[in-house]
């Protein structure tokens, strides 16, 4: 039985097919970027808790970018989790499926996209009534190749690649089956960020929000 929780998060996505994966050191960029991606067309955003500015990032883009959905990413604990949802997050991201996430999340009502990448790991998921994983590192561990060739025994599994998708791969994903929406780091470069080219980070979005369209 698919949670609820993840029908949510499939419902926030609606049909976009690239999750930017965001990691933002001053917090003061996050409201500027979320909307030139947003303006883009790519209203959901992963902030990652990779930097200490992140928790701020996410509370200033929940309060002042409303046509954002912005989830928290790199989730590596529980105490993370409690932290990301306190923030604000409308979805959790976690490269990782442990038990201790696995309870926060029962307890929360905000919707969790763990990772898996072994048939092992997808079995605790379903176990746990959770059928949309991130699938991280997705060109390492295999790629599009390895992804399809779980479409027939996990057929109620669907994925989210991520890690080295970048809009020359990104389509060979989104044609399979199984897979909703990639993620990548690739619309928001860090140079960009820094030097605040919302213009560029808002032409990328553009480009990205049309993969995968036919
Ligand atoms: C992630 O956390 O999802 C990845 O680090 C993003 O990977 P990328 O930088 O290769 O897009």
């Amino acid at each position: 039985m698919p949670s609820t929780k993840t029908e949510r998060l499939l419902g926030l996505l609606k049909g976009q097919p690239v999750i930017p994966v965001l990691k933002i050191d001053d917090a003061k960029n996050a409201v500027p970027l979320a909307r030139a991606l947003a303006k883009g067309g790519l209203r959901v955003i992963e902030i990652t808790m990779r930097t200490p500015a992140a928790l701020e990032a996410i509370r200033s883009a929940v309060a002042e970018v409303p046509e954002a959905v912005v989830g928290a990413g790199t989730i590596l604990n529980a105490k993370q989790f409690e932290q990301a949802a306190e923030a604000g997050s409308q979805f959790i991201v976690s490269p990782g499926c442990t038990r201790q996430l696995f309870d926060a999340a029962r307890d929360s009502d905000v919707p969790l996209l763990p990772g898996a990448i072994t048939p092992g790991e997808m079995m605790a998921a379903l176990e746990e009534g959770l059928d949309f994983l991130k699938f991280f590192p997705a060109e390492q561990a295999g790629g599009a190749a390895f992804l399809k060739s779980l479409a027939s025994p996990f057929a109620g599994l669907s994925f989210c690649p991520t890690g080295g998708v970048s809009v020359n791969n990104a389509t060979d994903y989104l044609a399979l089956p199984n897979v909703i929406c990639v993620g990548g780091s690739w619309v928001a470069p860090d140079e960009a960020v820094k030097s605040g080219d919302w213009a560029l980070i808002e032409k990328l979005a553009r480009q990205a929000s049309g993969l995968g369209r036919t």
